[in-house]
C-alpha cells in the first residue's frame, strides 16, 4: 500500500513540475491571449461547475476553459435556446419562462442534464457545467445521482456592471463566439453584420433574471463549500481567465493530494 502511495506522490511531483515547464514554454495560447499560459489538460481538474449572475462572464470563460482542457461544455442556457428554436416539447415548455427572464422549472432541466452527463464524451473527457445547478433542488439532484465536481468556480461581479454587459452582448451564430459591442467588439465587418442579440438581453428582463439569481445562489453555493472558489469577475477578461485557469490547476493538485491521503489511510 505504502509503495503505491509513494508512486502516486512521485507522479504528483513530476506532474507539478511538468505543468511549470508547460507554462514557461507556451505563453498566450488562448482566445484571450492569456499570459499565464494554457493548462496541460492531462493535469487539470476535469469536472467543473462555473456559476455567476447573468452576464457575469460564464460563457466567455467557458470558451477559454474548453480550449485549454478539452472538456465537454454543457450550457443549460444554450441547450434550452436550441430546444426553443427547434420547437421540441422541452422548448415549448421552456419558452415562456425564458422570455420572461424566469428560471425554467427544475423538473424540465434536471433530467436533460443527468442524461447528458451519462454520455460517453462526458465520461471520457470530463465536463464543464455552465448555468447548472442554479437552484438547491438542481444541486441536490446532481448529488443524488452521484455526480460530483472537482471545482466550483463562482464569478463574482457587482449587479451594476451586469446591465451594461447584457445590453451590449452579441453572439456569432456561426462560431458561437460571444462579443460585446464595447468590451469585446467583432474582428471585422463581416462578423459584425451577422451578430445576433438574445431576446432576453434587455434591461427590463435582466432585472428579473437578477432577482432569480439572488433568490437561489446562496443555497447553491452552500452545496459546494468544500470545492468553491470565488473569483473577481469584474476585471478584464484576460485577467479573469488567468485566475480561472490557475484555480483549476490548483484544485486539481488539491484533489490529487486528497486521493494520496486516502490511499495512505
Ligand atoms: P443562460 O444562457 O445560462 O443565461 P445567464 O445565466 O443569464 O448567463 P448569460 O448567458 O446571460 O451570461 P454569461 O455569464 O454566460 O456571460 P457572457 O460570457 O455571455 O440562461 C438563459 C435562461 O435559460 C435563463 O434565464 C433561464 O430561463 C434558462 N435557464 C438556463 N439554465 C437554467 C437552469 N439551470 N435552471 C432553470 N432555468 C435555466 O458575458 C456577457 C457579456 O459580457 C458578453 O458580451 C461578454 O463579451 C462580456 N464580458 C464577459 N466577461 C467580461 C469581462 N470580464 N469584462 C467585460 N465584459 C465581459
Amino acid at each position: 500500500m505504502k509503495s503505491a502511495a509513494a508512486l502516486l506522490l512521485l507522479t504528483l511531483a513530476q506532474s507539478t513540475s511538468a505543468f511549470t515547464t508547460v507554462r514557461q514554454q507556451r505563453v498566450g495560447g488562448s482566445v484571450w491571449g492569456i499570459s499565464s499560459g494554457p493548462i496541460d489538460s492531462s493535469l487539470s481538474a476535469k469536472n467543473i461547475i462555473i456559476a455567476g449572475a447573468p452576464a457575469s462572464g460564464k460563457g466567455t470563460q467557458c470558451e477559454v476553459i474548453i480550449k485549454n482542457l478539452g472538456v465537454v461544455h454543457l450550457s443549460t442556457g444554450d441547450m434550452l435556446r436550441a430546444a426553443v428554436a427547434a420547437e421540441t416539447e422541452v422548448g415549448k415548455m421552456a419558452k415562456d419562462f425564458m422570455d420572461s427572464g424566469k428560471l425554467v422549472p427544475d423538473e424540465i432541466i434536471i433530467g436533460i442534464i443527468k442524461d447528458r452527463l451519462r454520455e460517453s464524451d462526458c465520461q471520457e473527457n470530463g465536463w464543464l457545467l455552465d448555468g447548472f445547478p442554479r437552484t438547491q433542488a438542481q444541486a441536490k439532484a446532481l448529488a443524488d445521482a452521484g455526480v460530483s465536481a472537482d471545482c466550483f468556480i463562482f464569478l463574482d461581479v457587482p449587479d451594476e456592471m451586469l446591465v451594461e454587459r447584457v445590453v451590449g452582448r452579441r453572439t456569432d451564430p456561426i462560431t458561437g463566439k460571444i462579443y460585446h459591442m464595447t468590451f469585446s467588439p467583432p474582428e471585422d465587418e463581416e462578423i459584425l453584420n451577422r451578430l445576433e442579440r438574445r431576446s432576453d438581453d434587455t434591461e427590463e428582463k435582466v432585472k428579473v433574471r437578477l432577482e432569480q439569481f439572488h433568490a437561489n445562489i446562496d443555497a447553491v453555493k452552500d452545496s459546494y463549500t468544500d470545492i468553491m472558489v470565488s473569483i473577481d469577475g469584474s476585471r478584464a477578461p484576460t485577467e479573469v481567465s488567468s485566475e480561472v485557469l490557475k484555480t483549476i490547476n490548483r484544485m486539481r493538485t488539491h484533489q490529487r493530494r486528497k486521493a494520496l491521503v486516502g490511499c495512505l489511510r
